[in-house]
């Protein structure tokens, strides 16, 4: 069955990557988006209506020529760094404009959500591995007004019937396997993009000594002494959005419901460079410096309930497979990649 669906944040890492595969599918797409992060060039074949959540009459202005069956909400701002300095930046866009598109859609009765959330809702991991079940007490803004943003969702579905599936992704990672699409961050916060654009200067014949790779911390209670994450590719993402919408749509699931999405393995810092070392055939190096705050030793998701109720199972479970999908984009497209 073709769908309406209006994508916030299209033009962005995964909103690009949602839209490619919504419209794959055959539904209708419209992203709504400020360009504040994303790229336009990176929306094909697409309606795109230019605005800003921040602002009540470009919400509503996204639903007036189309009455969408799902939306799918990614725009946010989403650097942990920049919300501990800028917390007025993360109130504002997170939860004023996630509060300007829930009215939006109230006006005009739009009642099914799937929503970026976010495993920074949880803060420092009391067990492992974090179901959805895990306390949340964020650490930084950003993971606050996640959080505030679905406790609203929760609170409109008990008072307005609004239906909303919360997806808490891990660790983001790799590009379109078919290689159209790619992470093109700026500033660039997030490791695998990092690490392969230390590939891509080597490969233009940088020296591996001038390194500017910087691993936060190598005295962790880890193997090898750096962070472990969990990482989970895009495509699996994106996959997990079509199962959710199809859950809303089917009234499989009604109210709030959270979802965590990770391989529900971890992989050390230096794991991945070591893996990006080897499928891009660079020597890559970096430097060691301080811990930075609130950086857990291991953050590692159970999925089970993603697995059991949506149906989702990932088809990306092994690191060495999403980076090949990164580096395949990045090494096609290095001046996109570099910003
Ligand atoms: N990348 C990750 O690892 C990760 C992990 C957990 C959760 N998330 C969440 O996933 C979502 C997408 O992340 P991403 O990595 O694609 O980020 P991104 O910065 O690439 O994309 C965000 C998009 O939203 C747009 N946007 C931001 N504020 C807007 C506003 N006020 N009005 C309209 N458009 C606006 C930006 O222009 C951009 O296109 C975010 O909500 C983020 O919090 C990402």
């Amino acid at each position: 069955m073709t769908s309406s669906v209006l994508v916030t944040g299209g033009a962005g890492y995964i909103g690009s990557h949602m839209v490619k595969l919504l419209l794959r599918q055959g539904h209708r797409v419209t992203v709504f988006d400020n360009l504040s992060t994303g790229q336009r060039d990176a929306v094909q074949g697409a309606d795109f209506v230019k605005g800003d959540l921040r602002q009540a009459t470009d919400a509503a202005r996204a639903f007036s020529g189309c009455q969408f069956d799902v939306v799918m909400h990614f725009a946010a701002s989403c650097y942990v760094g920049e919300s501990v300095q800028d917390p007025a930046k993360y109130y504002t866009n997170n939860v004023i404009g996630t509060l300007n598109l829930l009215e939006a859609m109230r006006a005009v009765q739009v009642k099914r959500l799937v929503f970026s959330s976010t495993c920074s809702t949880y803060g420092d991991p009391v067990s492992l591995p974090m179901s959805e079940d895990h306390p949340q007490h964020p650490v930084n803004p950003y993971g606050m007004t996640k959080l505030t943003a679905e406790r609203a969702m929760a609170d409109y579905g008990r008072a307005y019937g609004l239906d909303t599936v919360a997806l808490r992704y891990f660790n983001a990672a790799g590009c379109d396997p078919e290689g159209a699409l790619g992470e093109r961050h700026d500033p660039e916060t997030h490791l695998i993009p990092l690490v392969l654009r230390e590939a891509l200067r080597l490969r233009a014949g940088g020296k591996p000594e001038d390194t500017q790779l910087q691993v936060f911390g190598d005295d962790f209670d880890t193997p090898d002494g750096t962070c472990i994450r969990d990482y989970v590719h895009i495509a699996d993402l994106c996959a997990a959005h079509l199962l959710a919408m199809e859950c809303l749509i089917g009234g499989r699931v009604s109210g709030f419901n959270a979802f965590n999405l990770g391989t529900e393995k971890g992989y050390s810092v230096k794991e991945v460079i070591e893996t990006c070392r080897r499928i891009t055939g660079q020597d890559i190096r970096y430097r060691v410096s301080g811990r930075r705050a609130g950086d857990p030793a291991r953050l590692v998701a159970s999925a089970a309930r993603a697995r059991a109720e949506l149906g989702w199972s990932p088809e990306f479970n092994d690191l060495a497979e999403i980076v090949e999908t990164a580096w395949r984009w990045f090494s096609r497209e290095p001046a996109r990649a570099i910003g």
